[in-house]
């Protein structure tokens, strides 16, 4: 089957004055992939999220979603393209319900699809997507961390993406809270949304991903299947250690 580049990241370098976040970083998501990217602490994952949502501009190299370049775009342009992250630190509007933290995001949505939704059909959609229909009325700081991470997904979907960047979102949750989470980003798949998922924990990055991209130092140091890059020695070496590897 002929499969449809979603993403392309070409040879994208940021650098933060005299520190190269990211040096030459090229990949490609196809459309109805979860893509793994993993790294240790600093290797500039949250970094591409940053320049790819367009918080902050690349130093070289080009970001293309469907064709069409993102170079100069504002995150609330790259939202309406349909690409949105989720952010490593919980990023809810405190003081403001579930309703109204997803609603605010409903108004940046993407304009490539239900068009004939309006920001509150987005909204309900995304909070039934997340089961937090009985919290809708709940103010953001009272829910649990595993809620609070549903609100950060609910977000994200309300703008209908189709590319969702998820950063760190299994940070601190149990291992129920996890495994919810892990299924939603599965089901995102058969709902055509395309992922990119950081996160530390390799073990489920390895589950859920099609495809895994290690980074290390603000470089690429391996791609491929979840199964063939761990066991690529470099990768195995810099970043997985001996112990992950003797068990697969
Ligand atoms: N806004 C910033 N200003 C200066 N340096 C930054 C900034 N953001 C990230 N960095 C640096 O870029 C490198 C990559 O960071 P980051 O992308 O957060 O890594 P990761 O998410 O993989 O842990 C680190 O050396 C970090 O200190
Ligand atoms: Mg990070």
């Amino acid at each position: 089957m002929e499969q449809t580049k979603l993403l392309d990241v070409r040879d994208v370098s940021k650098a933060f004055g005299g520190i190269k976040a990211l040096s030459g970083i090229s990949f490609h998501l196809y459309e109805g992939e979860v893509l793994g990217l993993i790294g240790p602490n600093g290797a500039g994952k949250s970094t591409l999220f940053n320049v790819i949502s367009g918080l902050m501009p690349a130093t070289s190299g080009e970001i293309v979603l469907s064709g069409r370049s993102l170079t100069g775009l504002r995150p609330d342009q790259v939202s309406e393209l349909g690409a949105v992250r989720t952010f490593q630190s919980a990023s809810l509007l405190i003081g403001m319900s579930v309703w109204d933290n997803v609603h605010v995001a409903s108004l940046f949505r993407s304009k490539w699809h239900r068009t004939s939704e309006t920001a509150a059909d987005c909204t309900a959609r995304a909070i039934a997507y997340a089961g937090l229909q009985d919290r809708v009325h709940s103010v953001a700081e009272t829910l649990t961390m595993g809620e609070q991470k549903r609100v950060e997904i609910a977000r994200a979907l309300a703008s209908s993406p189709r590319l969702l960047m998820t950063d760190e979102i299994l940070a601190g949750l149990n291992a129920a809270d996890s495994e919810s989470i892990l299924q939603m980003v599965l089901g995102l798949k058969g709902d055509g949304i395309s992922v990119i998922f950081v996160e530390h924990d390799v073990r489920s990055v390895m589950r859920v991903s099609d495809r895994v991209v290690v980074i290390a130092q603000g470089k690429k140091l391996a791609e491929g299947k979840p199964e063939e890059v761990a066991r690529a020695p470099e990768v195995i070496e810099v970043y997985l250690g001996g112990r992950y590897a003797q068990h697969h």
